[in-house]
């Protein structure tokens, strides 16, 4: 089959690879229709992580059951489904309480397995014809009738749209509420999504990319643009000096200040600054537990400069972690079925898997925007 290997930093080919098959009888193997490229590919892609050449990437699948392990009991051939990018077992004691990024079966010896990604397990991912998905009964969830017609919205319930939403989750936003997230990337956009649909009273999305910010206006969100690094100032501004009820980070460690030079503090020391005394913190934006590719000596050893004192002062809470996107996305999709959330809004581009290559290069860590492309297998 074909598949978009990871070769090393900045090189990744389609190639062709030995076709995914079942492998245990829980297994079904699913034929990918639409897949996504996601900022945690980029820090890959980026050389910052320890992912291993040879690898498939992609983590946010969807597709068409080919065939069913002897085990499988409620998926059938023919049934359209998109996979978590978690894999998780179903039994073990994390994922029994619905914290499915934290499986402690699907990569022993570590919490939480994903496909075609770093440190998550052997998984290949599903930038690829072919996917295997491992627990199918527990990890596929089942899409409606109108599954082709809506894919690229269906799609985004495999990361981001369940991730922006344990964003406000953690964060702990509630109706009427006020929110700053930082990031417009796909993240980011399904936090101001996911705010908008919980009843947020103001939601204010940072970044400096002009076209990232116009659709995080499109889903009714404050744009603050941070090209002249003001945010902190605009948003204090905008709260009454106060700072927002919530505060959501969907960045990561490879945030960088207006000059473009990678800070990796930043947006959480800002977060600290611009959410309410006694307010919520939600942390999605990757942090890792060692980053050898970081100039800064702290951040090589994963620890950063953390405003721990006013952060303490201001009695804040911080929630951090992989999204258990199992905990979330049935309600999303139906709420994408009802016509209620269409988060396809983030889309830019769709090509085929031949056409992978083809996407315009970042000039500079995340100075470039086309990453929202949708591979169409
Ligand atoms: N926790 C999870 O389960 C989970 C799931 C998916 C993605 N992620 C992570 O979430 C993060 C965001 O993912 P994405 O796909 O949206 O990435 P992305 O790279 O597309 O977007 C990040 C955005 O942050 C902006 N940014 C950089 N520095 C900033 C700053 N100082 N202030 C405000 N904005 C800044 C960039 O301009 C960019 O638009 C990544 O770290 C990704 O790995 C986590
Ligand atoms: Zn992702
Ligand atoms: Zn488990």
């Amino acid at each position: 089959m074909k598949a978009l290997v990871y070769q090393g930093t900045r090189d990744v080919r389609v190639m062709e690879m030995p076709d995914a098959k079942i492998e245990r009888p829980t297994d079904v193997l699913v034929r990918i229709t639409a897949t996504n490229i996601c900022g945690s590919d980029l820090h890959m892609y980026e050389g910052r992580t320890d992912m291993e050449s040879g690898r498939i990437l992609g983590h946010e699948n969807l597709g068409e059951v080919v065939e069913v392990g002897n085990a499988v009991d409620r998926i059938k051939v023919g049934d359209r489904v998109c996979l978590p990018f978690n894999i998780g077992c179903g039994f073990c004691k994390n994922c029994e309480r619905g914290l499915t990024g934290f499986c402690l079966i699907a990569n022993p010896g570590f919490a939480g397995a994903a496909y075609g990604f770093a440190g998550m397990g052997p998984y290949s991912g599903g930038q690829a014809e072919y996917l295997r998905v491992p627990y199918a009964d527990f990890n596929c969830l089942k899409l409606p009738p109108d599954a082709e017609e809506k894919e690229n919205d269906y799609v985004m319930l495999s990361d981001v749209f369940p991730t922006g939403y344990h964003a406000t989750e953690l964060a702990g936003v509630r109706p009427g509420e006020t929110v700053v997230i930082y990031g417009a990337g796909p993240v980011g956009l399904m936090a101001a999504h996911s705010a908008a649909i919980k009843g947020a009273s103001k939601i204010m999305v940072v970044d400096s990319h002009k076209d990232r910010l116009a659709l995080a206006e499109k889903v009714g969100a404050i744009a603050i643009d941070d090209s002249d690094g003001s945010c902190v100032e605009q948003i204090l501004e905008l709260t009454k000096g106060k700072g927002a009820d919530r505060g959501c980070e969907c960045v990561g460690f490879q945030c960088y200040d207006h000059h473009h030079h990678e800070v990796p503090n930043l947006t959480m020391n800002n977060l600290v600054k611009t959410v309410r005394a006694s307010g919520g913190i939600g942390v999605v934006g990757v942090f890792i537990a060692e980053d050898p590719g970081a100039k800064d000596k702290l951040a090589k050893q994963g620890q950063l400069a953390f405003d721990f004192g006013q952060f303490w002062m201001k009695g804040q809470h911080i929630a951090t972690g992989q999204a258990n996107v199992k905990a979330y996305n049935r309600q999303l999709r139906d709420l994408i079925e009802a016509g209620k959330a269409n988060p396809s809004f983030i889309v830019s581009h769709e090509l085929s898997l031949d056409q992978a290559l083809q996407l315009p290069r970042p000039p500079a860590p995340h100075l470039n925007i086309k990453f929202l492309a949708r591979t169409v297998g």
